[in-house]
């Protein structure tokens, strides 16, 4: 049985086709030639996209020379009226500088401070799905609810359940929806000095999620400097020098990295639980597998996680075969020359974790569920080369770290006291959104254990 792909269009379909195509979906609309290609150039009237899946190509666009490969302004273009100049868009200097402040917050031994936050999260998601047990539920709006839950416990030391934190969860919702996918505009043949009009209502969203951020941060500033602040996330970072200027962030712009974190850090971990769980249903083995492996939890010390090594196999595998975020995009800043083409000044770099991480020339079973094809020396050298869940270099993940505690971890806590089994309803068929989801919703019946 293998887990849910959705088809590829035919190699050669016409321009309109392919915009109707995409306005469904991205992934859909892309050839199945992008399964063994190692370069696909997209060319459209006014720029040209290149889908690079060459492990060396991409190397050299994240590692190699990633100053030379910014993110490109018509993908963050989107995104702009929530994020503003958050860490996520900016490039140059100012990211540079972003980074500094923030990565320490994130740095590994600083992770044992953060777990308590996340067990509570947890524990919390355990106690809700209590009251599914018999029923067949859609599991998304779950696994958001926990990830919301442990972006605000660990960033504000407030549960979801916080009239901010609640209100600011709510409203993401409806961004989400009234937000098109311009996100991935890279692709879209549209000229870039043609206005791109934001919905009202996104805007509206935009505002008001802003405007509840901006009160959680500006009480925090207070609290710092009254000497009262909890030692979580947003102290952390809002407390940090830049070892360069000795500057720390404004409240203004602790509220565009607010706005990122809560948005990175849920969206894809919420994803990616979604469709760990939705894996476990198809291959119950290994449910039980990670469910015995659940026991060694019981006192919510950081030692514990060590022992969750079934459970993070399991999770590493779901984010190959679904990566929350399934393309990213640079744009190139000089003429450059891959696979002997002319890649022109200003065109569009397309990385796909969803194309390279299923590729048939680099994954032996490309498309099958297999946690354990990291102990071949085969699925190793595929890991190191063609596997970027949490992209790589420089502008890595800063929540990498983070992710694959909090992920095994809820993963291993629910399994340990549910059992989630496939239902008559449709499989999930995976879109890409603003992360990678599914059109259908993802759902399973809940037993108890
Ligand atoms: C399974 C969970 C996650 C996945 C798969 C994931 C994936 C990614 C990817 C692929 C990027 C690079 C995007 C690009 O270059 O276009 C990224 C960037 C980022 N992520 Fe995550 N992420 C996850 C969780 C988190 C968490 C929990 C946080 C924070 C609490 C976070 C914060 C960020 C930030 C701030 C960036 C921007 C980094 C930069 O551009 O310098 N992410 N993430």
């Amino acid at each position: 049985m293998i887990p849910p792909k959705p088809a590829a269009r035919q190699d050669k379909v016409s321009l309109w086709r392919y915009l109707k195509l995409f306005r469904q979906d991205i992934l859909s609309a892309q050839p199945q030639r992008l399964y063994r290609a190692w370069m696909a150039e997209f060319k459209t009237a006014f720029f040209r996209s290149y889908l690079v899946n060459q492990p060396e190509l991409v190397d050299l666009v994240l590692k190699g020379r990633p100053m030379d490969f910014p993110k490109s302004d018509r993908v963050s273009e989107g995104l702009r009226p929530l994020l503003g100049r958050s860490v996520f868009l900016t490039n140059g200097a100012e990211w540079e500088r972003q980074r500094r402040i923030i990565d320490p917050a994130f740095e590994g031994g600083r992770l044992r401070d953060t777990y308590p936050a996340m067990w509570a999260a947890a524990q919390a998601a355990v106690q809700r799905m209590d009251g599914h047990v018999g029923q067949v539920i859609d599991i998304e709006p779950e696994t958001s609810h926990v990830a919301a839950d442990v972006i605000f416990r660990t960033l504000f030391t407030i549960p979801i359940e916080h009239e901010i934190a609640s209100q600011v969860f709510h409203e993401f919702r409806a961004y989400q929806r009234s937000q098109p996918i311009l996100n991935l505009a890279a692709f879209i043949p549209l000229p870039k000095w043609m206005p791109r009009f934001f919905r009202k209502d996104t805007k509206d969203s935009a505002r008001l999620i802003r405007r509840l951020i901006t009160q959680l941060t500006a009480e925090r500033m207070d609290a710092i400097r009254a000497g009262t602040a909890p030692d979580d996330l947003a102290t952390k970072i809002m407390t940090t020098a830049d070892p360069e200027t000795g500057e720390t962030f404004t409240t203004e712009e602790m509220v565009d990295q607010v706005a990122i974190f809560f948005l990175a850090g849920h969206e894809t971990s919420a994803s990616a639980l979604g469709w760990s769980l939705y894996l476990m249903a198809l291959y119950p083995e290994w449910q039980d597998k990670v469910a015995a492996e659940a026991e060694a939890l019981k006192t919510g010390d950081f030692s514990e996680v060590s022992s969750l090594k079934i459970s993070r196999d399991v999770f590493r595998e779901a984010l190959r075969l679904y990566p929350p975020v399934p393309m990213m995009v640079r744009e190139t800043t000089q003429p450059e020359c891959f696979r002997d083409r002319k890649v022109p000044k200003g065109s569009q770099i397309v990385l796909s974790p969803w194309h390279q991480q299923r590729h048939e020339r680099l994954w032996d079973n490309p498309d099958g569920f297999d946690p354990d094809r990291t102990k071949t020396e085969e699925g190793r050298a595929a890991s190191r080369c063609a596997y970027m869940p949490f992209s790589a270099g420089p502008r890595v993940c800063t929540g990498a770290g983070f992710a694959m505690v909090e992920g095994p971890l809820i993963l291993s806590m629910l399994l340990k006291h549910f059992r989630f089994k496939l239902t008559d309803s449709a499989p999930p068929i995976p879109v890409a959104h603003l992360t990678l989801r599914s059109a259908n919703g993802i759902y399973l019946e809940v037993e108890r254990r």
